[in-house]
């Protein structure tokens, strides 16, 4: 593999990783994903951001490395933005073989350098507005971004060519489709990678949201002409876009997100499941766009997903054991965790006996910001005047989601 050129003396020497293994040992990344270092050149030499020895990671940076005439021995700084494996894995190795390198990373950074890797030698810290002097006109300049999404996390800039390295910010999953530039991309391949951008985002980094929206402020003021993240595309057609997309993304968090139903329900004896018809009949009569799954079946990050953008959720579980359904427990605590705030929910679900999810339910939301309409519960099947509450609930559900705006 050959480096790619970035910008004058700067270049990318990342790795496609494909891999049957989940991200953060959560996540399936079936289409990859990229972990993006970069070199930049001025009379030394610096790497942004290592990889984690993963699917080969490492090998494919010393070819790429070769490529454009380095070698390990010819390293003066490793810049550590973030302390994360995915981006440090392999830092101990390369330590050892470049000899004279230095690490470069952020207060917080530094006792991370010491508690995953051992490395308290050479380790400089760096604040906000601190420079390194490559020579030949290269400044870097770093910024700190905490807590997005770990409290150590930092931004480098390189001013010369405007190129901005933010970590794991305006990062998405999904591996290359060949090229790494926006602009060398088609709208099929940006529609892959706005839905593997919104997972990310509300994988990984959507309980920081207000952190990123202070990340976003705080690097306003720069002349930025290309993003280049840890994960996904480098942004230089548009560097616009997925900063506003983040920003979006981000605000989701803090008020209804798009006009659209996640609808995840879960039976054991297809109880609930019946009632579930009825009230997708009811949703469909207002013509609202919505997205249904199944727990425990489907993968819980793409339920997340698609949670973190609807400004509805409505959920349908049976009662076990006097509480809610096991996986839709699970569920809702990941939801809850991942601050999945301010959305318009309706629950509906079979009982045998005495119920008892519902009570559950409530208590397991009520510090989500969550607006309830009335739950409908049955015991047994449903009847049919069940059935016709289900139509008329998911039709009444639909027509207060219809109404909140469009952000994306
Ligand atoms: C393991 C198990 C535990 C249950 N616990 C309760 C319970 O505590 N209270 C209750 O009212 N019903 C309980 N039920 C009954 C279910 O809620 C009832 O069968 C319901 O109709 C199942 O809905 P489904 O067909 O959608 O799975 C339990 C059922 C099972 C299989
Ligand atoms: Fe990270
Ligand atoms: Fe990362």
């Amino acid at each position: 593999m050959k480096a790619t050129k970035i910008a004058d003396r700067v270049f990318w020497i990342g790795a496609n990783i494909s891999t049957n293994d989940l991200f953060e040992g959560i996540w399936p990344i079936p289409d990859g994903v990229t972990i993006n270092s970069y070199v930049v050149k001025g009379d030394k030499i610096a790497i942004i951001d290592l990889v984690r020895d993963w699917a080969d990671a490492t090998s494919y940076m010393l070819d790429e490395l070769k490529s454009i005439g380095i070698e390990f021995k010819d390293i003066d700084y490793f810049i550590l933005n973030h302390l994360e494996p995915d981006h440090t894995g392999n830092l101990r190795a390369l330590y050892e073989l470049s000899g004279k390198a230095e690490i470069i990373t952020s207060k917080k950074g530094k006792p991370l350098v010491k508690a995953y890797y051992g490395l308290s030698d050479k380790v400089r810290a760096v604040s906000s507005g601190d420079t390194l002097d490559l020579g030949q006109g290269k400044v870097l300049t770093f910024y700190d971004i905490p807590n997005v999404h770990w409290p150590e996390t930092m931004a480098t800039f390189d001013s010369s060519t405007g190129t901005l390295f933010p970590c794991d910010a305006f990062g998405s999953f999904g591996a290359l489709k060949g090229s790494i530039f926006d602009d060398e991309n088609s709208e099929e391949n940006h529609e892959f990678y706005e839905k593997e951008s919104l997972r990310y985002y509300s994988n990984i980094v959507g309980p920081f949201s207000n952190f990123v929206l202070k990340a976003i402020n705080a690097l306003g003021p720069l002349d930025i002409k290309i993003i280049a993240p840890s994960h996904g595309l480098v942004w230089r057609g548009d560097p616009g876009k997925i900063v506003e997309r983040y920003k979006v993304y981000a605000n989701y968090m803090n008020d209804y997100a798009e006009p659209k139903i996640t609808v995840i329900f879960g039976s054991m004896y297809g109880n609930t499941q019946r009632m579930l018809r009825s009230v997708l009949k009811g949703i469909a009569s207002e013509g609202v766009n919505v997205e249904i799954y199944k727990v425990p079946e489907a993968d819980k990050s793409y339920i997340l997903a698609s949670a973190w953008e609807s400004a509805g959720l409505i959920f349908g579980m049976p009662t076990y054991e006097y509480q809610m359904y096991p996986p839709m427990q699970d569920l809702i605590s990941l939801l809850a965790q991942k601050h999945v705030w301010h959305k318009k929910v309706f629950r509906f679900g079979s009982f045998g006996w005495s119920g008892g999810a519902q009570k559950h339910f409530d208590q397991m939301t009520e510090k989500l910001k969550w607006d309830f309409l009335e739950p409908l519960e049955f015991q047994g099947g449903p009847t049919d005047e069940d059935l016709d509450k289900g139509f008329e609930m998911g039709k009444e559900f639909a027509h207060e989601i219809k109404k909140i705006p469009k952000k994306l």
